[in-house]
């Protein structure tokens, strides 16, 4: 594995169709179950300070609890105001019924 790979949970920790939030060295992620398949993204809202593990994730789109803004969890897109930024994602590898980010890379693979 790269060198900057961090084991977050157990990839039965994360119930289907739901989100958790791990401390995972100085960062806080999110991780979500979407039809089985695991997504992280950082925890914390670009709008301000939230937990998106406290929101609502129904269909792909995790909604901030806070204010409502939106996020499409595969990409980090924005999907709904007030947020403007981004949302951070991470590469998801999965090994030995466990879940790992590269904390160098999004979801697509790219250096972030
Ligand atoms: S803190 Fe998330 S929408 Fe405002």
């Amino acid at each position: 594995m790269a060198d900057n790979v961090v084991r977050v949970c157990a990839q039965s920790d994360i119930a289907p169709e739901s989100v958790k939030a791990y401390e995972v060295g100085d960062r806080r992620l999110a991780v979500y179950n979407i039809d089985g398949q695991f997504y992280v993204t950082d925890d914390e809202c670009t709008h301000a300070s939230a937990s998106l593990a406290d929101g609502m994730l129904e269909d792909g789109v995790i909604e901030c609890c806070l204010h409502f803004g939106a996020f499409d969890v595969k990409t980090g897109a924005v999907k709904a105001p007030p947020c403007s930024i981004a949302l951070r994602t991470y590469k998801v590898l999965l090994q030995g019924g466990d879940i790992f980010v590269d904390l160098d890379k999004d979801a697509a693979g790219e250096a972030a």
